[in-house]
């Protein structure tokens, strides 16, 4: 097969960044989709040209850090499926792919196909977490769960953390990724002492970080390689609405949130002396 790419190639975070063209042909349809990239990287390298920069890991769909646009579309046109996970079978012969960095204010570019996701960090660092008690296992039947809360959380769970449901999103809203953390968590018995200040800490950050609203579009679950559905930004919703009303009168500053943005009046503005 032959395969004709139009790379995005950005030397720094300050670079313009343009658009090159390559041809890579040699490719199998067993290959995944990095591996091709792999063998364009060889012969760039070999030519003593630089390598298109992107990033990998486990290569099974597991890690969460791979991930590019594939003719715009998060991860690749297969869709719920990692860009590593991909092969080249789901290809023709001759078609032309362009590749693009995930595109979000809150995702710089550090390099071609490589941006910064700190940003997520930064959300499960403000509330992803639970207070236990360390030292030996607790007895396995010491805390029930019901089967169906174990079950839900276990899905909301399986998110990788890859960030295509904010370079799907037309707002590049993080909803799907908070709503995930928030639901793992907040569906078990040792998620609950927090429960609340966990979904204002978590959502007031992903404002901070200049995420977007969600706007109930869909993207986001539609090319997500977990699996993760829209349910999950609904239980986010009535948490943080809950969490809103009973936290009323205590201090609520949670985070930083940009001046620009209108949420701000909303979070300096006690409950009851909102319009
Ligand atoms: S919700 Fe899905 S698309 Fe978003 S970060 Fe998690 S695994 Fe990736
Ligand atoms: S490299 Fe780990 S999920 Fe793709």
């Amino acid at each position: 097969m032959r395969i004709l790419l139009e790379v995005w190639r950005q030397r720094s975070a300050g670079d313009e960044g343009r658009f090159e063209r390559h041809e890579v042909d040699g490719v199998t349809e067993h290959m995944s989709f990095l591996e091709m990239l792999d063998v364009l990287n060889l012969r760039l390298v070999a030519r003593g040209e630089a390598p298109v920069a992107f990033d990998s890991d486990c290569r099974e769909g597991i890690c969460g850090i791979c991930g590019f646009l594939v003719n715009g579309i998060a991860h690749g046109p297969l869709g719920n499926a990692t860009i590593c996970q991909t092969h080249m079978r789901h290809f023709r012969d001759g078609e032309l792919l362009r590749l693009e960095p995930w595109r979000a204010a809150a995702f710089p570019v550090l390099r071609d196909l490589i941006v910064d996701r700190s940003a997520l960090d930064r959300i499960i660092a403000a509330g992803g977490y639970v207070s236990i008690r360390t030292g030996s296992a607790p007895e396995a039947n010491a805390t029930l769960v019901p089967k169906d809360a174990a079950d839900r959380a276990m899905e909301a769970a399986a998110c990788i953390g890859c960030g295509a449901c904010v370079a799907a999103c037309p707002n590049a809203s993080g909803a799907l990724f908070t709503g995930a953390k928030v639901s793992h968590l907040g569906l078990l018995p040792q998620g609950q002492p927090e429960r609340r200040t966990r979904v204002l800490r978590m959502s007031a950050q992903a404002r901070a970080e200049e995420l977007g609203h969600c706007t109930s579009i869909g993207e986001c679950a539609r090319v997500c390689p977990a699996g993760i559905q829209l349910e999950v930004i609904a239980r986010m919703n009535r948490d943080w609405l809950r969490a809103t009303l009973s936290l009323r009168g205590e201090a609520a500053p949670l985070a930083v949130t940009p001046p620009s943005s209108p949420m701000r009046f909303y979070e300096r503005t006690p409950v009851k002396e909102r319009p």
